[in-house]
């Protein structure tokens, strides 16, 4: 306790601007000098990452050690002390992120049947009737969906309302895929299909994923990279 009342004041306000330096070629999202504290707590300090296009990276390590402050930082849902972060040189905002929340259960509109908690992304794009139709008929015939997606998220179990967040990330095929735990909820054979459905989407699209994972077996298989 008395540790916490000392905890240390930030430094990062004194901290000067540092010079952008790029990553190189074939560079997804560049972070450089990325600080963040809590409670005065330092959990990144002047961090650099530069995360491949096109690959499957996974970011692995124990409970705790800030694995999705990370990618919600990434992802905008959680600033920043300082330091920078851009998708291909450009900012977040231009780019097309999905993401798989860790507190699956809590994600989704409780208010909206699953299959347009699903849909949700496409109407934001202001995609039409007939364009949201084919792309999720495309989606539920792929994922193979054997529960009923008119039905609210909370009457769904865990593992099919981790299905149906992931869904939700892949239907408008974004360019950038953020998993906190994705695999959590899902039984073993369950595990096998999402990871084959990833897979499947990253050989169609190319979707740079970026995978958190504290579990080693689950961080090495299927990702190309892996960051601890
Ligand atoms: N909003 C917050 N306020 C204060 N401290 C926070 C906050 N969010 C995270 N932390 C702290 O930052 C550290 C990293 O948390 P984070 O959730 O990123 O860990 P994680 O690696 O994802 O852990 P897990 O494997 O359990 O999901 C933890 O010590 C946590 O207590
Ligand atoms: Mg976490």
């Amino acid at each position: 306790m008395s540790a916490v009342l000392k905890a240390p004041v930030a430094p990062y306000a004194d901290v000067p601007k540092r010079e952008f330096t790029p990553g190189p070629a074939n560079t997804e999202i560049t972070i450089r000098g990325l600080t963040k504290h809590f409670a005065g707590w330092p959990l990144y300090e002047n961090f650099d990452l530069d995360i491949p296009k096109h690959k499957i990276v996974s970011v692995f390590g124990p409970n705790g050690c800030g694995k999705s402050t990370l990618i919600n930082m990434i992802a905008g849902l959680v600033p920043t002390d300082s330091g920078e972060i851009l998708f291909d040189g450009k900012s977040l905002k231009d780019t097309k992120i999905g993401y798989v929340f860790q507190n699956y259960r809590e994600a989704m509109f409780p208010w909206m049947r699953t299959i347009d908690n699903i849909a949700y992304p496409l109407k934001l794009e202001g995609r039409s009737k007939a364009e949201v139709d084919r792309r999720m008929e495309e989606l539920v015939a792929s994922f193979d969906v054997k529960f009923d997606l008119r039905r609210y998220p909370y009457e769904l179990s865990g593992g099919q309302q981790q299905t149906a967040s992931i869904m939700r990330a892949l239907a408008n095929q974004p360019e950038v895929l953020f998993l906190d735990e994705p695999f959590s909820a899902l039984d073993f054979e369950m595990t096998l299909f999402i990871r084959e459905k990833l897979q499947e989407a990253f050989m169609q699209t190319g979707t740079t994923m970026l995978l958190v994972s504290h579990d080693l077996e689950e961080a090495v298989y299927p990702p190309t990279r892996c960051c601890c």
